[in-house]
């Protein structure tokens, strides 16, 4: 369905139907182009669709071949082998399970010695080798995308970021050791010069932040509308997470 919006607004029954759909969604465009660079976020919205995905390279392991993964964001200031850390979720629910070989890996170390240098080093790697092809991104409480938290302007480029109240409060640092003191993300830039986006968005608790995305008003005040000004849009979400009337 599409409300008169320039995206693509799928929706379906729950976050397993949701999962399915959007892992199949994936695998088409591995399909038209074996070598993908995907940019990936973490968190619980995307969290099935890449347990299904990695299913999926048992029966089809050369589907997963040659794509590439970038890293959007992750917890500063953690262990790189903190259970909460981004790098861990994906280790442990895609790159592992697909054995997607270190070369085809990148990301952010959790725990640099120098921020600014990690920073510049993921922006040479994507000016290197992107821009990518998809970024598969969940929406945050307060509309964050990665660590693009809400403010009064946004960074366009990979950047350190305060933590929100809200990101302090999310589900992956309850398994948490340390504390992080700061986000490390890809900026709004990056992410919008990703060829394609695809959006997950499942739950009760995410209804009114998708209202709020499908109304056409672009603001750093919630960083998902700068979806707004990306061509290609993909939204997956699930029946308890839509807007009434939708
Ligand atoms: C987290 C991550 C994002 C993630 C978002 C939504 O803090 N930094 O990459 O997409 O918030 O998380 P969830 O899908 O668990 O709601």
């Amino acid at each position: 369905m599409n409300r008169g919006t320039s995206f693509i607004l799928n929706r379906t029954a729950d976050y397993e139907r949701m999962s399915h759909a959007a892992a199949d969604w994936v695998a088409g465009r591995l399909k038209q182009k074996p070598g993908l660079l995907v940019v990936l976020a973490t968190g619980s919205s995307p969290e099935r669709t890449y347990q299904l995905l990695a299913a999926r390279g048992q029966s089809e392991p050369e589907l997963f071949r040659a794509m590439r993964v970038l890293k959007l964001d992750e917890w500063g200031g953690l262990a790189m082998d903190d259970p909460a850390t981004c790098e861990m979720a994906l280790r442990n629910s895609f790159i592992d399970p697909l054995r997607i070989t270190p070369d085809r890996v990148e990301g952010w170390h959790s725990k640099p010695a120098d921020t600014n240098a990690e920073c510049e080093r993921i922006r040479l790697w994507l000016e290197k080798n992107g821009p990518p092809d998809l970024c598969v991104l969940g929406l945050g409480l307060n509309g964050h995308l990665g660590f693009n938290e809400p403010g009064a302007f946004l960074q366009p480029g990979p950047h350190r970021a305060t933590l929100s109240p809200e990101s302090m409060r999310h589900a992956m640092l309850q398994q948490a050791k340390g504390t992080p003191g700061f986000g490390l993300t890809l900026g709004i830039k990056d992410i919008l010069q990703c060829r394609e986006i695809l959006l997950l968005v499942s739950g009760e608790a995410k209804r009114r932040q998708l209202e709020r995305l499908l109304t056409p008003e672009v603001t750093p005040e919630f960083p998902a509308s700068f979806l707004w000004l990306h061509p290609a849009v993909t939204i997956f979400c699930d029946e308890a997470a839509l807007p009434k009337g939708a």
